[in-house]
């Protein structure tokens, strides 16, 4: 079911509350912000907001300070940068409750904006307390919700807070709802996804989701050697799951009898040791020698890969193919979303350290969506209903 959006609320004059998910990356010696893409994502919401004349009190969580307050996880540096992203002034607070924010709050004219202090520095953001929540609501007349990336969690900000205002969805928030929810309900066919990443267990419930969706399940990266392993192959030292061997095998059938192909790695990159510079070999995954570790796919897996892709009319893509930190493992991963961005269909990206790999490669505006959730886009995919998109009025209310 949609949800009401920002589009179809009043907001003049009226003081919003707007989650955003600002939990920027941040340069441990400098407290920089490395990569300011969920920034720039609810830009929209905000400057219509602005445009709208209504008072705008943003915020945010950023980091894991777990309750406490911590120095190099305020604000400050997100505000410095959102201002000078939307070319206006953005007041900040020194919380995000109480009387002084209060007064701020109500002290805000048209049009201002003002970032509260970082919302995890208080234990009851995470507990979803519920006299937090009241305080934070006490803020402001409506409640937009834009920050999709946190959507997975109940918190106060995310979920207590819409029980006191009437709670509609910002724009970044709307538009990762459509595009996710159309490649649950109606991707264009054929459907592929391609899934990567360290572990199984990490990515069992979207793998068996997609199963019911696409037609093609292509799996790389460390995972693929627990695949490998029901298959019965010997995958040397790779890491394997060995409690999810069975599982992986149960899903292998699970893709037979449903007809969905399941493409695995048919050559692998492996190293005895996982270190930059460390000596590499191309082998066969039938054999992989007893000392080594899968580290990345090999050249003939990208072929492969990139064929069975160039078939489709929607790909989504969620984890590395390799070992990606280490760039002389990050050959399969890069060569595949370089591929991805040429392609002629709908492209969907994962949020976490997919979304950071296609940043870094400059090819964000290649691909029809970059998701701004890890964990968020994960859930939904997997079929998990978000906590914070549930309490966001239906359009229809
Ligand atoms: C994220 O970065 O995935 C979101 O901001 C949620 O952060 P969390 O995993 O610390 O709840």
């Amino acid at each position: 079911m949609p949800k009401r959006t920002v589009a179809d609320t009043e907001v003049k004059g009226r003081r919003v509350l707007l989650r955003v998910d600002f939990n920027v990356p941040l340069i441990t010696e400098t407290g920089a912000i490395s990569d300011d893409r969920r920034i720039r994502a609810s830009l929209p919401t905000i400057k219509y907001l602005v445009e709208q004349r209504a008072k705008v009190i943003l915020c945010s969580h950023l980091g894991r300070p777990k309750g406490k307050v911590v120095e190099n996880l305020r604000m400050a540096p997100v505000a410095q940068r959102l201002s000078q992203l939307m070319g206006l002034p953005v007041g900040t607070a020194l919380d995000c409750i109480g009387q002084d924010v209060e007064s701020k709050a109500r002290a805000l004219k048209e049009g201002d904006v003002l970032i509260l202090e970082n919302l995890r520095f208080h234990p009851e953001e995470e507990a979803n307390a519920p006299d937090f929540a009241r305080k934070l609501a006490r803020l402001a007349d409506v409640y937009v919700n834009d920050a999709f990336g946190t959507a997975h969690r109940a918190h106060a900000s995310t979920v207590g807070v819409a029980r006191h205002l009437p709670a509609v969805a910002g724009f970044l928030m709307a538009k990762e709802l459509e595009v996710m929810s159309q490649l649950l309900d109606n991707p264009e066919q054929p459907f592929a996804c391609l899934i990567g990443g360290a572990k199984v267990s990490d990515k069992l419930g979207l793998m068996q989701s997609m199963l019911r969706k696409v037609d093609m399940l292509l799996i790389g990266g460390g995972m693929a050697a627990t695949f490998l392993k029901a298959q019965g192959h010997e995958v040397g030292h790779s890491l394997i799951e060995e409690d999810r061997v069975s599982l992986a095998a149960k899903l292998l059938q699970e893709a037979e009898v449903s007809q969905v192909s399941l493409v695995l790695p048919v050559d692998a990159v492996v190293a005895e040791e996982i270190r930059a510079g460390a000596p590499t070999q191309v082998v066969s995954t039938t054999n992989v020698p007893p000392g080594s570790r899968i580290v990345d796919i090999g050249p003939k897996s990208i072929e492969l890969f990139r064929s069975e892709l160039k078939k489709c009319r929607t790909v989504i893509w969620n984890g590395p193919m390799g070992i990606y930190e280490i760039p002389q493992f990050a050959q399969g991963t890069r060569s595949l979303v370089t591929f991805l961005a040429t392609l002629d269909a709908t492209t969907v990206i994962g949020g976490g350290s997919s979304a950071e790999v296609v940043q870094e490669m400059g090819l964000t505006d290649k691909m029809t969506h970059v998701s701004t959730g890890g964990g968020a886009s994960l859930r939904f995919l997997e079929g998990t209903a978000l906590p914070g998109v549930e309490v966001l009025l239906d359009k229809e209310q």
